[in-house]
């Protein structure tokens, strides 16, 4: 989404003090608030309409669906065991210098082994929701042929386990763990991959399609063509403009046909989804619209235009001629890739702030992700990624809830009957774990982690701001349940609101995981306690 759109330049203020007065003018903040913050003792304490998106006593309607999120290689573990295939992400990350401090999946959360007790976690927090993904090579471990009873049965007993303890399913089919042999055949840059996922689709569907709430067939598809194909930074490692291009367009036919394959063999009536890391670009200067139109095509048009209004958009086409000739559009694509869809999955982390370069100073490549020697971004050489203010995180992003309200709200200005969800929302920050004694002279572990619930209170007042304001937002899935193996930072940077030590496996709930369950419970943001 970008500031060259309507909404965003109306939303999308310089600064946060500004903020409050374009986005949340006191008399319409009072009026609508009154509907829906917390009745009784919570209203007493509302704090509403703050600068820095710092309220608190705000109640979210009655539907609005609270989780947490966790991906297949990032938590499971078990990485060879009861027939599981290798990914990509087995490959990438066992080779030497691709990811921090030499770290791989192997164990990761050792969930595999672990998944009894880690469903009991998640309701003794409350938790409304899980949003999980499937690891295709744990159902197919070369990505074609039968499926592996095995793998069916790990995520049979893990929707049955939420169904039980009554909790949502939310399957996301592809969190980016590609079976090997699909890509030693190519990956999404062959268009044979889409067709094989799609299959994949139905198995799944056939397996669980009674019982989950909302498919997502792909998260990030983003992460998966530019940083996969283009920079090298993910798996497969690739380094080629024209390969991630093709693997866009790939990962975009793969939706179609797998919503497609899902919805001839699923017996309840799911939400059928995708997930999107859409860029909140704003520019910088004279030429960051410019710039801001380029990125945007690149991060954001190149999804939504295809998957939401059947085609691409001719500029994108435009800026990459020097890199593909997009032959691999096939006719009738765009007709299989825009199905209908029943919620828009957003996940948000920061922003992005471009402007065309001036190709006399060093070019800055603040965009965010792992410098692995090539560009996330086909055709866009002369664009730069300028550092932002602070305050960061522990990954450097920088942190601005107002991006979140403006992505929802530009979202909905474009697509204003399409349902979203949150599907991925939180912050690394550098844990610690402090003990104390208690009364009974039992030794009780604990962290702190104050910022993350800062940062979470911050984005829930976004989500409330954006709700308030008309946006069909049906929930909210906080990254990530447990801390876990970050992709080519391995385990170095801790998203979790449950603490992982990596050594025993010991799960502790942070400070943020008990503020969740409260805010759950109570469905309004708690006061923070500072
Ligand atoms: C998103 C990924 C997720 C996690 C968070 C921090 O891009 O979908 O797996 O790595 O970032």
């Amino acid at each position: 989404m970008s500031n060259a759109d309507t909404t965003a330049a109306t939303t999308a203020p310089a600064t946060e003090t500004e903020t409050a007065a374009t986005t949340a003018p006191a008399t319409e903040t009072e009026t609508e608030t009154a509907a829906t913050t917390a009745p009784a003792a919570a209203s007493a304490t509302a704090v509403v309409g703050s600068a820095d998106y710092r309220d608190s006593g705000l109640a979210f309607p009655a539907d609005f669906v609270f989780g947490s999120a966790t991906a297949s290689y990032q938590i499971e573990g078990a990485a060879t065991e009861d027939g599981r295939g290798p990914s990509i992400w087995d490959t990438f990350s066992h080779t030497p210098g691709k990811i921090w401090n030499g770290d791989t999946g192997d164990v990761a959360d050792d969930h595999y082994h672990r998944l009894e007790t880690d469903l009991d976690l998640m309701k003794n927090l409350g938790l409304e929701s899980y949003r999980f993904s499937i690891a295709w090579p744990r159902i197919q471990a070369t990505g074609t042929g039968p499926a592996n009873p095995a793998g069916l049965d790990f995520y049979t007993r893990l929707v049955d386990g939420l169904v039980a303890r009554g909790i949502k399913p939310i399957a996301t089919l592809y969190h980016w763990d590609l079976p090997q042999a699909l890509e030693d055949q190519g990956g999404w840059a062959n268009r044979e991959t889409a067709y094989a996922f799609a299959e994949y689709a139905r198995i799944m569907g056939e397996a669980l399609g009674d019982k989950i709430v909302t498919w997502t067939t792909l998260n990030e598809p983003w992460c998966s063509a530019y940083l996969g194909y283009g920079s090298g930074a993910h798996a497969p490692g690739r380094m080629n403009g024209a390969d991630a291009l093709a693997a866009v367009h790939h990962l975009n036919l793969a939706h179609g046909l797998a919503v497609t394959a899902l919805k001839k063999v699923v017996t309840n009536d799911p939400a059928f989804s995708i997930t999107l890391n859409l860029h909140v670009i704003r520019g910088d200067g004279e030429t960051g619209p410019e710039a801001v139109r380029q990125i945007d095509g690149l991060a954001n048009r190149v999804f939504l235009g295809p998957l939401l209004h059947g085609s691409y958009p001719e500029d994108v086409f435009e800026d990459t001629a020097d890199v593909t000739d997009w032959a691999f559009v096939h006719d009738g694509d765009l007709e299989l890739i825009h199905q209908p869809l029943d919620l828009l999955g957003v996940n948000y982390y920061s922003t992005t702030l471009v402007r065309i370069w001036d190709g006399v100073t060093p070019r800055a490549n603040n965009d965010g992700h792992k410098d692995m020697g090539g560009s996330p971004w086909p055709g866009a050489d002369r664009i730069e990624f300028l550092a932002q203010p602070g305050p960061y995180t522990e990954m450097g992003w920088n942190i601005e809830p107002a991006g979140l309200e403006e992505l929802l709200m530009s979202l909905h200005a474009e697509f204003p009957t399409l349902p979203l969800m949150v599907t991925e929302n939180g912050a690394a920050f550098a844990d610690e774990v402090t003990t104390s004694v208690d009364e009974s002279g039992a030794t009780v572990s604990a962290v702190h982690d104050l910022e993350r619930i800062d940062y979470l209170q911050r984005h829930f007042t976004a989500a409330h701001r954006a709700l308030s304001r008309g946006v069909d937002l049906r929930g909210y899935q906080v990254w990530s349940l447990m801390d876990n193996f970050e992709w080519g930072y391995g385990y170095s940077k801790r998203f979790g609101i449950v603490y992982i030590d990596f050594d025993t496996q010991e799960r502790i709930l942070k400070d943020s995981a008990k503020w969740y369950s409260t805010l759950i419970a109570t469905r309004s943001i708690p006061p923070l306690e500072r």
